[in-house]
């Protein structure tokens, strides 16, 4: 039978494969496979989302007015200078259909977050990969990729998942010397979870740099995943030609609410992000002392490196702990495990323990 054809470019797309994958046999018991807050979004968010029962009929702030707003005096920033999204990745993708198409470029760093690709190969533009080197980018090797079919530079601050980021220092080099018709966007989906101060989540050089965008997530330290929410932040006159072409109510009421609680409770980010960095401390030597190496680490997860990456993962599946295979990302010998609550990586460590595959 004759179909319809996509473009070639959509053929070779390889779909984004989540957490959600089950292989038969594994038990969904302790899930640490998607980068998620395991203690969920603040009890604010839980109690706008039960009592949103009475404008189910009427459609959403399409500006998302209230919200953008909530968002710009949280970190004194223009509304003006917001758009929001289902999720961040809505933006990515925004960002590549607005601003690259067929004959252009868009440079993404070695083993970047997967969807940086698809956005790219969507719109009909060639994805160039920025390689790392001992798996740390660097403004040399980024600046080199660059031509005159260049559009965008994504930049997984800190990144997923390799959670390398470049440093404040390296970032004002990089700005200073990228060519203005590249628009560099700062992807700092997990920059909440950043206490180092050597990271910058990118908020003045937005403000100092035309080209420089920023998105941020609500799915990470937010905890709100499931209610697809993320923001970006950019100068008008790069937010113009978003605002041609996103879905009019590309996020809902109960989103959009749910958002503004959130953002009135930062109370409890600190307590989650604190859990956290505690958690992963106490995870990293307990791998460490199994002997586990590790990717350098920072956010939210680790990147464990097994001879034998795949059969673990069976392993730990079948005994209800599930992890994210790195396959997708050239990175066959790594399991990403994402920092779950204490006792869930306690019992993850007990398991590897037992594993002959390690
Ligand atoms: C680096 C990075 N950017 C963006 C996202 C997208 O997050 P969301 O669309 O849920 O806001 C993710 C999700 O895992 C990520 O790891």
């Amino acid at each position: 039978m004759n179909f319809p054809k996509a473009a070639d470019s959509i053929y070779s797309i390889s779909p984004y494969v989540g957490g959600d994958v089950t292989p038969a046999g594994f038990v969904r018991r302790v899930v640490l496979a998607s980068n998620e807050n395991p203690y969920g979004p603040s009890p604010l968010v839980k109690d706008v989302v039960k009592g949103y029962t009475e404008r189910l009929h009427s459609y959403p702030s399409g500006a998302a007015t209230a919200l953008r707003e909530k968002i710009a005096q949280t970190y004194g920033i223009d509304a003006a200078w917001i758009a929001i999204g289902n999720g961040s990745e809505d933006m990515l993708h925004l960002l590549a259909r607005a601003y690259a198409g067929r004959g252009d470029e868009i440079l993404i760093p070695q083993h970047g977050f997967g969807v940086y690709k698809i956005a790219t190969l969507s719109v009909g533009a060639t994805p160039v990969d920025v390689p790392r080197v001992d798996f740390k980018l660097s403004v040399q090797a980024i600046l080199e990729k660059v031509t005159e079919r260049s559009k965008i530079f994504f930049l997984d601050h800190p990144g997923n998942p390799v959670a390398h980021y470049l440093m404040r220092a390296e970032i004002e080099e990089l700005l200073s010397k990228m060519p203005s018709h590249v628009l560099v966007v700062i992807d700092a989906a997990y920059a909440e979870y950043m206490e180092n101060e050597t990271y910058h989540c990118g908020l003045d050089w937005v403000r100092r740099y035309p080209n420089v965008v920023m998105t941020r997530s609500f799915s990470k330290a937010y905890g709100m995943a499931n209610l697809r929410l993320g923001w970006l932040y950019a100068q008008p006159e790069i937010l113009d030609p978003i605002a041609r072409i996103r879905p009019p109510f590309n996020t809902t009421g109960i989103s959009q609410a749910a958002g503004i609680a959130a953002l009135g409770d930062q109370a409890w980010i600190d307590h989650c992000v604190g859990l956290n960095n505690k958690n992963l401390k106490i995870f990293a030597k307990q791998m460490q002392t199994l002997n586990i190496p590790l990717l350098p680490f920072g956010s939210n997860f680790v990147m464990a490196y097994f001879d034998e990456a795949q059969q673990v993962y069976h392993y730990l599946g079948e005994r209800g702990l599930l992890v994210r295979p790195m396959g997708a990302y050239n990175l066959e010998k790594y399991l990403r495990i994402s920092i779950g609550k204490l006792e869930e990586l306690e019992e993850l460590v007990e398991v590897l323990k037992t594993c002959p595959h390690r």
